[in-house]
């Protein structure tokens, strides 16, 4: 990363993440980083520490109403959000609108708090912008992080400066069998905290959890959650690995059964042309156990939401995720049909100009197509000019 990319808000919280390979182990970082910003956000109100918030912010945040969006019934200042992951124990729920996101999905949270995989289990591939992961939904669990949140004094839902969706996963004690039970008690506990909740049915790294993205499956899953009485607008996140005609299935059955909304993708074990390269394991990517993130997505991403936008009717809201890195990639995933956008490994590579980097790119894309809000750019097909 180069030193022009750093600003003030990068230098203070995230140090150098995941931007080498070698060096320090990418989890250490990405945790050390994560400690800082539960700092800050715990802090963020004492007036010093706003101030120097709002300094060093200031260049990362765009206030463009072209950019501002209403779904899920809630307000979106722009539709580029933060990747599920990077904060599974929402440590940094009221920091994110300081890095300019419209919106920061926490997570994945599940019932049971959890070790996740053995270590070393996060490997940087920098030169392809690309990450290999089997973290295992390593997570502090859903009655810690409703004590995580409270401590934060966050606005409630549909009052906040970035929207905030909370990921559910399986706790990996709970059978297959189960695992609606598992998703209801965290959901009915965290439900009040959530702009919008997610099913992720599509981590790699829980053995058996991507089958519940059958129809059977899916439908008795939703059911379950969808009856609780604080259900908050729900959203099923979907693989990479699925074919084609899976994806029309799952289109159809989470339509039918009331979800508002589709996120894709989630991280590949498909890799793609990097089968033969070794990672720092010394075994190469094609036996190296998790799932591939960042720059070798940014194709089937968009090959995903094209087929959603179709077997969908173009009438659920489609958040568009997965080797996302420049403003170029954010526009093609919006115009192919994408209402939200995120990013993860693109983040971490690119550092957090990134974000200030796609909004003005879409806000400049907009301008040279003659659209005055970016819900004309959704599913419009305009090319990148
Ligand atoms: C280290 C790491 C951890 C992740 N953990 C989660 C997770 O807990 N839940 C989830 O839904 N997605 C998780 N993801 C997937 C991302 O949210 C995203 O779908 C995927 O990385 C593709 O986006 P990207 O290419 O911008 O990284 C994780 C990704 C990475 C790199």
């Amino acid at each position: 990363m180069t030193n022009n990319k750093k600003n003030d808000l990068y230098n203070i919280l995230l140090g150098q993440l995941l931007s080498q390979d070698e060096g320090i182990d990418a989890e250490i970082l990405s945790n050390s980083a994560l400690n800082a910003i539960k700092f800050a956000s715990l802090n963020r109100n004492f007036p010093i520490f706003s101030s120097i918030l709002s300094k060093a912010s200031n260049d990362l945040q765009r206030n463009n109403t072209s950019l501002n969006q209403i779904i899920f019934d809630s307000h979106f200042k722009n539709p580029l959000g933060l990747a599920a992951g990077f904060d599974k124990n929402g440590v940094g729920a009221g920091l994110w609108s300081y890095f300019g996101f419209g919106f920061a999905e926490l997570g994945t949270i599940t019932w049971h708090a959890q070790k996740g995989n053995p270590k070393p289990r996060l490997f940087r591939i920098a030169k392809e912008k690309a990450a290999l992961n089997r973290m295992g939904f390593n997570n502090e669990g859903a009655k810690k992080f409703f004590k995580t949140i409270e401590k934060q004094k966050i606005p409630t839902p549909g009052n906040r400066p970035c929207v905030l969706g909370i990921n559910l996963g399986k706790s990996k004690i709970t059978s297959l069998y189960e695992a609606h039970t598992d998703y209801a008690l965290s959901l009915e506990l965290l439900a009040p905290l959530a702009d919008y909740a997610v099913i992720n049915v599509s981590s790699p790294n829980t053995p058996g959890l991507r089958t519940l993205q059958g129809t059977q499956q899916i439908k008795k899953l939703i059911k379950t959650l969808k009856d609780l009485p604080n259900c908050p607008p729900l959203l099923v996140k979907i693989a990479p690995d699925l074919s084609n005609e899976e994806i029309d299935e799952i289109s159809r059955v989470v339509k039918e059964n009331g979800i508002d909304g589709i996120i894709a993708i989630n991280t590949s074990l498909n890799r793609f042309n990097l089968k033969k390269l070794k990672i720092k394991t010394g075994n190469t990517l094609e036996i190296e156990n998790g799932g591939l993130s960042g720059l070798p997505l940014q194709e089937r991403g968009l090959e995903v939401i094209t087929r959603l936008r179709r077997s969908t009717n173009n009438d659920l809201p489609l958040i568009g995720v997965g080797g996302i890195c420049s403003a170029r990639s954010a526009w093609e995933r919006i115009a192919a049909g994408a209402s939200l956008i995120q990013i993860y490994t693109g983040w971490i590579f690119e550092g957090p100009t990134l974000v200030p980097d796609i909004l003005d790119g879409l806000i400049l894309q907009m301008e040279k197509h003659g659209f005055r809000n970016i819900k004309e750019a959704i599913g419009s097909g305009e090319p990148w000019k």
